[in-house]
């Protein structure tokens, strides 16, 4: 059996909710209204959200009134989804714990099925794959988000370089992370095609994140996925805090205006069961 890295653990991503809803959802919730508009849902037709975190895309799709099935193998996730769930008061939605390599849910159940920048963690990727595919409908419509290059994301490449500057010892990991295992478009499409989805398309979205408040949003980015709350809590309060103001020396570098802005792109592959 192969060793889970820190973010195949779901206890380690329910510790974190609150910082992942705060730091990053404004960010997957851009790819999450894109996927929306891509899988052309109507009212009443049921989508299931695969690794949903804190509700960004389920809560848009309830909204614009899908049956939604949340799913998520993080009882804090799933827990901070069922809040805001209720503050809404929104009643075609619902959120289970569930595996996403193993759902439980019945073959051909859904019209729609997702899993943005969630399934791209799981120790299987395709098994995550195929089972979108068998809780379809024949017909049903899959959307699938990744990381276009890893290599180029500067919401990571940019802390390497921070802490780097500010912790000149520092070596980043020898292994790339679990999430780049599945990135751009020809390795989504290719994922999407072996699992037998048909008309399978990819395109690349970008995501911009202007960080208004630097110091609030460092505070949660730095505990906002298993990874990063593992590496600041070895780098303790100084460094981190130090890092921090490295990191949106980095982004102001190159923003056009005065504020921090992350830029980062993703790639949203979607076709039919
Ligand atoms: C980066 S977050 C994405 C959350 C959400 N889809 C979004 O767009 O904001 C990754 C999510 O994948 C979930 N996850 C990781 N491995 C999983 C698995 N094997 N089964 C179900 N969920 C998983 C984590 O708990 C976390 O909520």
């Amino acid at each position: 059996m192969s060793i889970l890295s820190t973010d195949q653990v779901s206890e380690n991503w329910s510790v974190i909710a609150s910082a992942y809803e705060e730091a990053f959802e404004g960010l997957s919730s851009q790819f999450a209204a894109e996927v929306l508009k891509l899988l052309n849902l109507k009212p009443g037709e049921r989508v299931i959200d695969v690794a949903a975190g804190t509700g960004a895309f389920s809560l848009l799709a309830a909204r614009a009134g899908a049956q939604v099935l949340a799913t998520d193998f993080a009882p804090g996730m799933v827990a901070r989804l069922r809040e805001r769930i209720a503050a809404e008061r929104l009643s075609c939605i619902s959120a289970e714990e569930m595996d996403g390599q193993a759902l439980a849910v019945a073959d051909g159940s859904f019209d729609a099925s997702v899993s943005i920048l969630g399934l791209i963690f799981f120790p299987d990727i395709a098994k995550g794959i195929s089972e979108l595919r068998r809780v379809l409908r024949p017909a049903g419509r899959v959307g699938i988000v990744c990381w276009n290059k890893p290599e180029e994301l500067d919401l990571m490449t940019l802390i390497v370089r921070s802490i780097k500057k500010i912790v000149p010892e520092f070596q980043p990991p020898a292994a790339p992370p679990t999430w780049a295992r599945l990135h751009g478009a020809d390795l989504l499409s290719n994922q999407l095609r072996k699992a037998g989805f048909q008309q399978v398309e990819v395109i690349t979205v970008n995501g911009t994140l202007r960080i208004e408040s630097p110091q609030t949003f460092w505070s949660s980015f730095t505990s906002s996925a298993p990874p990063l709350a593992y590496l600041f809590n070895q780098l303790g309060p100084e460094r981190t805090a130090a890092v921090g103001r490295e990191y949106m020396a980095l982004l102001q570098a190159q923003s056009s205006d005065a504020v921090p802005t992350l830029r980062v792109e993703a790639c949203i592959g979607i076709g039919t069961a």
